[in-house]
């Protein structure tokens, strides 16, 4: 019988793009998929550790499989990613029947530790250096690129991937633990990038999200004086038979240059969004922070994006609660929100992490409840705007790729809701039909929340009452069926 695995991600969309390639990996070893945790033989969590939520999640489920493994010993657990990076053996000492500890840079061993743990029953690590133990080539060989292996099973969707442009990050932004457990940046080949992004359309795949920890700063030097830069690379897997939709996350603020905004603009496969993290509205902050760039020079930048790449998206994340943050500084990320028009915003309370520059040199002085009630009235603020940019979608057709069913799916009993993006990365639902996951239908928007703009697939002339939903859901639902093509 085959060998069973479970493995759970929590954390971005690297980790989740890791546990593709791992899953990739050890079903071509014969393992497989199980969405059971007590059937699997072999059960990993693959977690981030940008923030202390992540890990706590992982140590509570953990904690949960201990008598698991006492009646099951030769079940194998491991813990992989960054959390595993960062804490290296004192998993073990907070979790002792852990076996695997395995860094995001070395999870191309996995079938090794796995077959070790077999052979021999004992724990098995496999981490890389950290940034100070050696010299930059040492420590940046100790992180694998690691992306050959691609497995359709563990993406968003069938026709959605993740594609690596860069492993690590050089920023050191002092409250980021990124660059310490994912290590150097490295920029891919970007041959070995467009052979992946064709293999991936080859087998259905329609868009394409090209990640790094800054992913507008990816610059391959070929050694002859060129430079492959992320506008080249977008150019270079455009044609691509098949792909229709490019985005690409996360940007810096810093890298946003004139050639990667053009190519946005001009490309028609490209997404016209960009998230493009500040993390705060105070100067004073952001020097702490150390991210190299004051408000003035963001606003800038916001305008210059909007200039070049007319009808662009924008969306942010924030950190409310940093050290040092005064009522004053949180004010300064309010006034910002109101005014720099973002699609939305994901808003995090500060973290510390150990081992990052801030928690050595501030202390962590903004009390839980106020970090709290930031967080709520940031939310607040980004929520009117948010509601304000849906409600002018009003009345507009807008193409959407249909993902799946809405997490509320049957609205009306028999009347499923369906959910999709546009190229704004604007999230769609609209009376459906499962025949429509995976295709680019055009939807007319007639409803917004903050959150969510609502819609009717407009395939025909379409009548309803604007307040009348159960009539038009029925007014669509015919649409559909009149006019689609079967599939
Ligand atoms: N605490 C809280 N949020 C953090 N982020 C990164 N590090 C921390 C931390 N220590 C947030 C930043 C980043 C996002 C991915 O996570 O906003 O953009
Ligand atoms: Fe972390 Fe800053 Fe790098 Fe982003 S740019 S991964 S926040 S160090």
């Amino acid at each position: 019988m085959p060998k069973k695995l479970y493995l759970e991600t929590v954390g971005c969309q690297m980790n989740v793009l890791d546990s593709e390639l791992v899953v990739g990996t050890l079903r071509r070893q014969g393992f497989e998929l199980t969405t059971d945790v007590q059937k699997a033989d072999v059960i990993l969590y693959n977690t981030g550790s940008v923030r202390q939520h992540a890990e706590d999640k992982i140590y509570s489920a953990l904690g949960t499989l201990r008598s698991h493994k006492r009646r099951y010993p030769e079940k194998i657990i491991g813990v992989l990613g960054c959390m595993a990076q960062k804490d290296q053996e004192r998993v073990r000492r907070r979790a002792p029947h852990v076996d695997i500890v395995c860094g995001p840079g070395q999870l191309a061993k996995m079938p090794e530790l796995i077959a070790e743990v077999e052979r021999t029953r004992r724990p098995q690590m496999a981490v890389s250096l950290g940034r100070a133990e050696a010299s930059r080539p040492e420590v940046t060989g100790s992180f694998e690129s690691y992306d050959p292996m691609r497995d359709p099973a563990m993406r968003p969707t069938a026709f959605q991937a993740f594609v690596r442009t860069q492993f690590g990050c050089d920023k050191f932004c002092t409250y980021c633990i990124v660059p310490s457990v994912r290590g150097p940046e490295q920029s891919r080949h970007p041959e070995e990038i467009g052979a992946e992004v064709r293999q991936i359309v080859n087998q259905g795949c329609k868009e394409i999200t090209l990640t790094g920890q800054t992913v507008n700063s990816y610059k391959f030097p070929h050694g002859d004086g060129r430079t492959t830069r992320l506008s080249d690379l977008i150019c270079r897997i455009h044609d691509t038979p098949g792909l229709e939709r490019i985005k690409f996350i996360t940007n810096f603020p810093r890298d946003m240059t004139d050639d990667l905004l053009d190519a946005v603009a001009t490309l028609p496969k490209v997404c016209r969004y960009l998230h493009v993290p500040v993390q705060s509205g105070c100067n004073e902050v952001l020097r702490r922070m150390k991210r190299l760039y004051s408000v003035e020079f963001y606003q800038d930048m916001l305008n210059r994006c909007r200039e070049r790449v007319p009808g662009v998206a924008i969306s942010s994340d924030f950190i409310v609660g940093f050290c040092g943050e005064s009522e004053e500084s949180f004010q300064k990320t309010c006034d910002l929100v109101a005014t720099a028009g973002f699609k939305n915003s994901f808003i995090f309370k500060y973290s510390p992490r150990p081992g990052t520059k801030a928690e050595d040199l501030f202390a962590d002085d903004v009390p839980e409840e106020v970090k709290k009630r930031r967080n709520n009235d940031l939310l607040a603020i980004q929520g009117k705007v948010s509601f304000e940019d849906h409600r002018r979608k009003i009345g507009e057709t807008v193409e959407v790729l249909v993902e799946g069913p809405s997490k509320t799916a049957l609205k009306y009993d028999e009347l499923p809701q369906f959910t999709g993006r546009t190229v704004t990365d604007h999230i769609v639902v609209f009376d459906g039909d499962k025949r429509l996951i995976g295709q680019t239908v055009p939807v007319h928007i007639d409803d917004a929340s903050a959150f969510t703009l609502f819609g009717v697939v407009a395939t025909g002339v379409l009548a309803y009452g604007r307040n009348e939903p159960q009539e038009r859901t029925l007014v669509a639902a015919r649409t559909e069926r009149l006019s689609l093509p079967m599939i």
